[in-house]
């Protein structure tokens, strides 16, 4: 699977990605809102993996794909699209970006193509992403793809010596729609 947009390569993960995916698995602004402390290269790999293995499932339900700018041909981060079984037709979003590459609009762009899609490709009826409330680049962006917060959960994970709340958001199929026809 590969999707395009104006300025990146979204594509299959590769083995020999960990390497990327290393080099800012340790970043204190990546950690910051993880329960991870650090990652080891074992770690990172275990992770590159099972994006890996997800290419194999028949049918395939989970959609983790690598986020590269074309150009330098360097991997930045991942989104994907989770459907939690086969009949479903609610999935979640989730997507990293490495801290060196923030504030480029390179999330915006790559979760709004895995957004169309769910929507339009996978036929989803709606979905969810959830989030650390604390965690504003990532809030900001949710509320800039036009996901409406129907939660807040609060102190329901512990990590790092707190309790931290969780912030809910979704998106219909019909608001989806809407989003693209304004545009
Ligand atoms: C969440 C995360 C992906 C957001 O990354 P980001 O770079 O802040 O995301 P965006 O794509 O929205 O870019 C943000 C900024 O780029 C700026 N920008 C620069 N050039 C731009 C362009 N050509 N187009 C759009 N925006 C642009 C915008 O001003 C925007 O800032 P704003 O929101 O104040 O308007 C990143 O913080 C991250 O990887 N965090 C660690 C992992 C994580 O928390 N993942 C999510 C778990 S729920």
């Amino acid at each position: 699977m590969l999707l395009q947009t104006e300025r990146l390569v979204l594509r299959e993960f590769v083995p020999e990605d960990w390497r990327a995916v290393y080099a800012y698995h340790n970043d204190p602004r990546y950690l910051e809102f993880y329960d991870w402390e650090h990652r080891s290269e074992q770690d990172v790999k275990a992770f590159v993996q099972r994006f890996i293995d997800q290419q194999q499932e028949s049918p395939r339900i989970k959609f983790q794909l690598a986020i590269v700018l074309p150009n330098s041909n360097k991997l930045i981060g991942n989104v994907g699209i989770r459907k939690p079984n086969v009949k479903a037709y609610s999935a979640e979003l989730g997507y990293e970006l490495d801290p060196r590459e923030w504030n480029n609009g390179y999330a915006t762009e790559a979760a709004t193509a895995m957004l169309k899609f769910a929507f339009e490709q996978l036929r989803l009826h709606r979905v969810v992403a959830r989030v650390i409330a604390n965690n504003s680049n990532s809030v900001r962006l949710l509320e800039k793809l036009g996901m409406r917060q129907e939660g807040h959960l609060r102190e329901d994970e512990f990590f790092k010596g707190r309790y931290w709340d969780t912030l809910v958001y979704g998106m219909l199929e019909d608001e989806w729609r809407w989003k693209v026809a304004s545009e």
